[in-house]
């Protein structure tokens, strides 16, 4: 029996799909219930942030989560496979118009993704004022809290609606398949062969 921890959502339903499509059965879970059980597998529905955190502690032995997301938070898990699913960017917004100035005295950044941000700007010694947000992070340069944003960039569509522009990508972002690493010694042959399964079905879209 493996546990699988899943980020509520659509990240979640594309995962259940595969799974559908490599066992010919339908994986959904109940209206509101958190714990899916099959017969092999058990399924935890969880916050995006925590899958890596319920993986890392072994409450479950693989999920599901944006590379982003592994990134910011840096816990010590297995990268198993990328589903190259949810594509995105993690990149730096400005107002339409303006230009990234890294010789600026001090540069306001407001961002949901600490890490990323302070990380991205130490390596270029330069010195930034990371403002911590928990959303609508497009908002921030348009009343002056920040000069320019960190965020997540997929269609840029958001960015766009708001008169913001990408000035610089930091990273590219999609799905990716994580195992506890103690569960992929104890557990190796089962996490092997999901993950034979799902790399064939993700191979196969290509
Ligand atoms: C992300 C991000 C942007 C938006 C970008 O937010 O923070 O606001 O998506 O997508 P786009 O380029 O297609 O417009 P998300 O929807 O993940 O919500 P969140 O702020 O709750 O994380």
């Amino acid at each position: 029996m493996l546990t699988v921890a899943l980020p509520k959502g659509r990240i979640a339903k594309e995962t259940l799909e595969i799974f559908e499509t490599i066992f010919g059965e339908t994986f959904a879970f109940d209206d509101r219930k958190l714990i899916l059980e099959t017969e092999n597998f058990r399924f935890l529905l969880v916050r995006n942030q925590d899958v890596a955190t319920y993986v890392f502690h072994q409450a479950a032995d693989i999920g599901v989560v944006g590379l982003d997301t592994l990134e910011e938070q840096g816990l010590d898990v297995i990268r198993l496979l990328d589903l190259r699913r949810g594509v995105c960017k993690v990149a730096i917004g400005m107002k339409v118009g303006e230009k990234l100035d890294l010789t600026k005295a001090e540069i306001k950044v407001a961002t949901k993704m600490v890490n990323i941000t302070k990380r991205y700007f130490a390596e270029r010694a330069i010195a930034a004022d990371v403002i911590k947000l928990y959303g609508s992070i497009e908002l921030a340069p348009l009343v002056g809290l920040a000069d320019m944003i960190v965020d997540i960039v997929e269609t840029g569509a958001t960015m766009k609606q708001n008169g913001l522009e990408v000035v610089e990508e930091i990273m590219e972002s999609s799905t990716y398949l994580i195992a506890n690493k103690n569960s992929y010694f104890e557990k190796k042959s089962e996490v092997l062969d999901i993950y034979e399964k799902i790399n064939d079905v993700v191979k196969q879209e290509k």
